[in-house]
C-alpha cells in the first residue's frame, strides 16, 4: 500500500470529515453534557448531522487556526488529525503558543500499520517549523500518547454535593452582587472573563473561534436551557460568572441536580458568592460540576468537607516540549538555583532560574538529574511534582538534594488548570 502523509486540501474536507469519530457515529468517551459547553470547537456536536449541514461544516473546515493533516493510502483518507493554534499560560504569566492536537482518528480497517505514528511526526514537525515550542492535547485513552512524548500536565475533578448535606463554615456578606443575565449579556461576559483568568492562571487554553457564540444553544440531550449568573464587585465590575443547567426528569433520582457547566471567579468574594447560591438552590438535591481545578478552595467553606464528593478524576492538558530550551526560558521560577538536567534524546541542559526568568544553555557538565522529555512535560507547569516521578523510578536524581531543588523551582501558587480545551 501506498502511504502519503500530507495536509488536506480544501478539496479533501469532506473526506477529511469521514474518518472523524464524531462523524462516524462511534461512541465518544464522555458524553457528558455539563463538560461540553457551546460554540463551534474543532470536534463536531454529537449530533447526527445532515449531509447538507456536513457539507457546509467541510466548507468551512480550513482556517488558519485548524491544521488538519491525512494519512492518504492509495490516494484515500484512511486517517487524519489536526493540529489547532492556541496558546496556554505559563508560570509567570507569559501566553506562549501551542500546537493542540485534537480530532485524531484512522478508519478501524486501517489501524495498528503505524498511520497515526506518521502523522504525529509530520505534526510535530509542523509545530517546530512554526516556532511552537509546546504541542498540548487531551486524551481519549490514556496508553496512546506517551511513545510520542506527551504527558498529563493538568488534572481536573468532577464533584458532586448533596444539598442536604451543605452547610457553610461562616456567614459570608457579599460586597458586591448576583445577578441572573441572559445569554446576550452572558456572551458579552465570558469572552472578558476568560481573558482576565486566563492572564493569571496556569494552564489555561486561549479559546478557539467561536468558542463563545452558542452560550444560548440547547444541548441536544435535552438538558434544559442554560442560566446565567454572574457577580459585580462594590464597583459594579464583573468578576465571576457561572452557567449551569436545571435538566427536567422523569426519574426522581435524575431530578433536581444542578448540573455546573462552567464557573470563573475572579475574586475570593465572588467565588463565594457564587457557590453560596449554586449550593443552595430551592428545588434543587444535588449539585454536580464537571472540569474542576483539583485545588478547589470550596470544601474549606463547608462544615463537612466530606460533603463535596469527587466523582472522578482525570488528567486533562497533555503537555509535550518540542524545544527545551526555548520552553524552560519561558517561564519564571519560584525560587534561584541552577541545574543541570539530562533530557534522554533532547540533549543536556543547565537550568538558571530565577523568579524573574531562566537562561538555558547546552551544558556538557554532569547532570543533577536525567528524565525522558515526557516527564518535563509532566513538570513544566508545575502540576506535577519531581519527586512524585523520582519515587516512580521516572526522575534519576545523580546529585544528592536535586530533586527537592527541582521542586523548589517549580512550585506553583495554584495548581495548573484549564477549563477551555480544544
Ligand atoms: C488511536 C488511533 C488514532 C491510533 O491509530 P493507528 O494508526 O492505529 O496507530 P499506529 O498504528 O500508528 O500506532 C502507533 C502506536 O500506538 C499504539 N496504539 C495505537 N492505538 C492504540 C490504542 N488505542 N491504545 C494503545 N495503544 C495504541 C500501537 O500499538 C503502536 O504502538 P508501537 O509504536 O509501540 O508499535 C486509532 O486506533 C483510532 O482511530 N482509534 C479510535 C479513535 C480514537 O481513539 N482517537 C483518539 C482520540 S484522542
Amino acid at each position: 500500500m501506498a502511504i502519503e502523509i500530507r495536509p488536506v486540501s480544501q478539496a479533501e474536507t469532506k473526506e477529511y470529515l469521514r474518518v472523524l469519530p464524531y462523524v462516524n457515529g462511534f461512541p465518544q468517551e464522555e458524553p457528558e453534557p455539563s463538560a461540553w459547553y457551546a460554540g463551534s470547537a474543532a470536534w463536531l456536536p454529537q449530533v447526527q448531522k445532515t449531509p447538507a449541514e456536513l457539507e457546509q461544516y467541510a466548507e468551512e473546515l480550513l482556517t488558519d487556526w485548524f491544521r488538519p493533516q491525512a494519512a492518504f493510502v492509495d490516494g484515500k483518507i484512511a486517517g487524519g488529525s489536526a493540529i489547532v493554534s492556541v496558546q496556554v499560560t505559563v508560570p509567570g504569566g507569559q501566553q506562549v503558543a501551542l500546537g493542540g492536537v485534537t480530532s485524531t482518528a484512522v478508519l478501524p480497517t486501517y489501524r495498528r500499520r503505524g498511520l497515526l505514528r506518521q502523522i504525529m511526526s509530520a505534526m510535530l514537525d509542523d509545530c517546530r517549523e512554526r516556532g511552537e515550542f509546546l504541542a498540548g492535547l487531551s486524551a481519549s485513552e490514556a496508553t496512546i500518547y506517551g511513545r510520542y512524548g506527551f504527558s498529563p500536565a493538568t488534572f481536573q475533578h468532577r464533584w458532586e454535593v448533596r444539598r442536604t448535606d451543605v452547610a457553610f463554615r461562616s456567614e459570608f456578606t457579599d460586597p458586591g452582587a448576583l445577578e441572573l443575565v441572559d445569554h446576550a449579556v452572558a456572551a458579552e461576559v465570558w469572552p472578558v472573563l476568560h481573558e482576565q483568568v486566563r492572564a493569571v492562571r496556569v494552564g489555561e487554553i486561549s479559546p478557539l473561534p467561536g468558542k463563545w457564540d452558542g452560550l444560548g444553544g440547547l444541548p441536544a440531550d435535552g438538558s434544559g436551557p442554560a442560566h446565567h449568573l454572574i457577580h459585580r464587585d462594590a464597583t459594579g465590575a464583573v468578576d465571576g460568572a457561572a452557567i449551569f443547567r436545571l435538566p427536567w426528569s422523569p426519574d426522581p433520582e435524575q431530578a433536581g441536580v444542578l448540573q455546573v457547566e462552567a464557573f470563573e471567579a475572579l475574586t475570593a468574594d465572588a467565588y463565594r458568592a457564587l457557590w453560596g447560591l449554586l449550593l443552595d438552590f430551592d428545588l434543587t438535591k444535588r449539585v454536580v460540576a464537571a472540569r474542576r481545578p483539583v485545588d478547589e478552595p470550596l470544601r474549606w467553606m463547608l462544615t463537612n468537607p466530606r460533603a463535596l464528593k469527587l466523582t472522578r478524576t482525570r488528567d486533562n492538558l497533555w503537555l509535550r516540549v518540542l524545544d527545551v530550551r526555548r520552553a524552560l526560558e519561558a517561564r519564571t521560577y519560584a525560587a534561584t538555583d541552577s541545574l543541570v538536567l539530562e533530557i534522554h534524546g533532547e540533549g543536556r541542559w543547565r537550568l538558571d532560574a530565577t523568579p524573574d526568568g531562566a537562561d538555558c544553555t547546552a551544558s556538557d557538565a554532569q547532570p543533577d538529574l536525567s528524565m525522558s522529555v515526557n516527564e518535563l512535560g509532566s513538570l513544566y507547569l508545575g502540576g506535577v511534582r519531581a519527586s512524585e516521578l523520582s519515587y516512580a523510578g521516572r526522575v534519576a536524581e545523580r546529585t544528592p538534594g536535586a530533586v527537592s531543588r527541582l521542586d523548589a523551582l517549580l512550585r506553583p501558587d495554584r495548581a495548573p488548570h484549564n477549563a477551555v480545551g480544544f
